[in-house]
């Protein structure tokens, strides 16, 4: 039994989930429609034989008081009455044979011996008539029968029963028929939204699956799945753009190197003009690894993989030493950067991504602003931030949106050798840590950037995707 069951399961799991829902309903509805029509149909009867039975009780009350009015002068009983509509009376005498009859009737007993006995507990079927038999009294013996036809309460029953047991099945089966389609229209949104997946080669940007025109689980998985799409489709756009910005950027020096390369190598040079052409040489080649190593710092990122090794750290402490270090070189500018003088603030970072982090901020403040720079490290809400103000001209408005997106420079024209990474890497690390990074212009001039850094990772936190969102 329960191996058949587990093939009946197997057989089952194979079929497709318009059969299995069909026959899901189907067998629901069968035990359901089955029992209710068997409840009918057992009480229709047991209404019917209710009625016969009341019919006999009151027939053979009446004739046995009659009986006994009439003593033992039988031929006084009005049997002659219970003739109509199907009613039959008999006395019959303690050994079976009839002694008076209801016209109509014959002389044949209406019960057997045997039966007689039965019908004096309760109404006997026989003959096509329900039978009730009376002992009457001080007659020896003698027996009053008292039967009706059965013929109208067993056509009735089985009308019922052709109506139930026939009618019904055939409903059942119209119910599952309309069941199956019913599962079909209801499914058809996924076949379409299926094929139209299938379709989807990667290649291309704005496809989207067919979400069906309602408010159900099927609406929601189309919107859920198309904002799916749209999430892939603009990984894939921004991997795209970071590699062709980053051949763009690695053409650049190539091409230089190159030409130093050709111009050391060129017959007349003096000594000194190759010891030029060979350091500008090398100049570029240093270009080269700090954008090889920045694109390898996005990369990760991108893939959520940028490496964070926590150590705890006094980031007030860290921030004034990258201050003096940058100080140092802006001082020859007639620039200066100083940090706030901010209490000891202990946070489990990555030195060195932190160190980089601050210095394309400062770096940028020293390249893009203006007048003093100014560096704040504070805690706020249990979060580690990191300020960079400076007094220049600030970042073009319509820029401020994109300014940590890879490869963007307000001016790309004026920009030199800045490729655009310092604010994106920024973020990267930021992110990375669980944090995030901002930027604005101060209302007095000049641009404000910070980080914010979580003190400690959060538990079970999925740090370090990198989406290169606005801040
Ligand atoms: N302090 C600032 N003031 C004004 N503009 C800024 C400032 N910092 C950044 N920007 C603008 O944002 C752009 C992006 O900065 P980001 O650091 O990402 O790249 P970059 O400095 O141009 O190049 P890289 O840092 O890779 O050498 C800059 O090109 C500049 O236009
Ligand atoms: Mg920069």
């Amino acid at each position: 039994m329960r191996r058949l069951a587990e093939r009946a399961a197997v057989w089952l799991g194979r079929r497709s989930l318009r059969l299995r829902l069909t026959l899901a309903f189907a067998g629901a509805a069968a035990v359901l429609l089955g029992s209710l029509a068997l409840a009918l149909y057992v009480s229709f009867e047991s209404g019917l034989d209710g009625g016969i039975d009341r019919s006999l009780h009151a027939s053979v009350a009446a004739l046995t008081s009659f009986a006994h009015e009439a003593g033992p002068d039988l031929a006084r009983l009005p049997l002659a009455r219970a003739g109509g509509s199907g009613s039959a009376a008999q006395i019959l005498d303690s050994r079976g044979r009839v002694l008076d009859s209801a016209p109509g009737l014959g002389h044949a007993a209406l019960l057997t011996q045997s039966q007689i006995k039965a019908a004096l507990r309760a109404p006997v079927h026989a003959g096509g008539r329900a039978l009730l038999a009376s002992r009457l009294k001080d007659a020896n013996g003698d027996v009053l029968v008292v039967g009706v036809l059965l013929g109208q309460r067993n056509h009735a029953l089985t009308v019922l029963g052709d109506l139930l047991f026939i009618g019904g099945p055939i409903m059942l089966l119209l119910a599952c028929a309309a069941a199956y389609w019913l599962a079909a229209r209801a499914l058809a949104p996924v076949e379409r939204m299926r094929r139209r997946a299938a379709e989807i080669s990667g290649g291309e940007r704005d496809v989207r699956l067919p979400v069906p025109d309602s408010s159900d689980v099927l609406s929601r998985l189309g919107e859920t799945l198309n904002e799916m799409l749209g999430r892939i489709a603009d990984a894939v756009a921004r991997e795209r753009a970071l590699v062709s910005h980053a051949s763009h950027e690695l053409r650049t020096p190539l091409a230089v190197l190159k030409l130093e390369l050709e111009l050391a190598l060129g017959a007349d040079r003096s000594r000194e003009e190759m010891a030029a052409a060979l350091s500008s040489a090398i100049e570029e080649v240093d270009r080269l690894t700090r954008l090889a190593s920045d694109l390898l710092v996005i990369a990760s990122a991108e893939q959520g993989q940028l490496p964070v090794r926590r150590v705890e750290l006094d980031v007030a402490r860290s921030v004034r030493t990258i201050a003096e270090r940058f100080d140092r070189i802006a001082r020859t500018q007639g620039r200066s950067v100083t940090a706030g003088a901010g209490e000891e603030l202990i946070a489990a970072l990555d030195p060195d991504r932190l160190e980089q982090a601050v210095d394309n901020m400062v770096a940028n403040a020293l390249r893009h602003g203006a007048g003093a720079v100014e560096l704040e490290s504070c805690e706020r809400a249990g979060q580690i931030e990191i300020h960079v103000f400076d007094d220049g001209g600030g970042f073009p408005e319509d820029f401020l949106p994109h300014a940590f997106e890879p490869f963007t420079r307000a001016e790309p024209a004026r920009s030199g050798e800045a490729t655009g990474l310092g604010l994106s890497i920024v973020l990267a690390i930021a992110e990375a840590h669980g944090g995030s990074a901002g930027a604005e212009n101060r209302p007095s001039g000049g641009a404000h950037v910070w980080v914010t850094l979580p003190r400690a990772p959060a538990e079970g936190a999925d740090l370090g995707v990198s989406k290169y969102a606005t801040a």
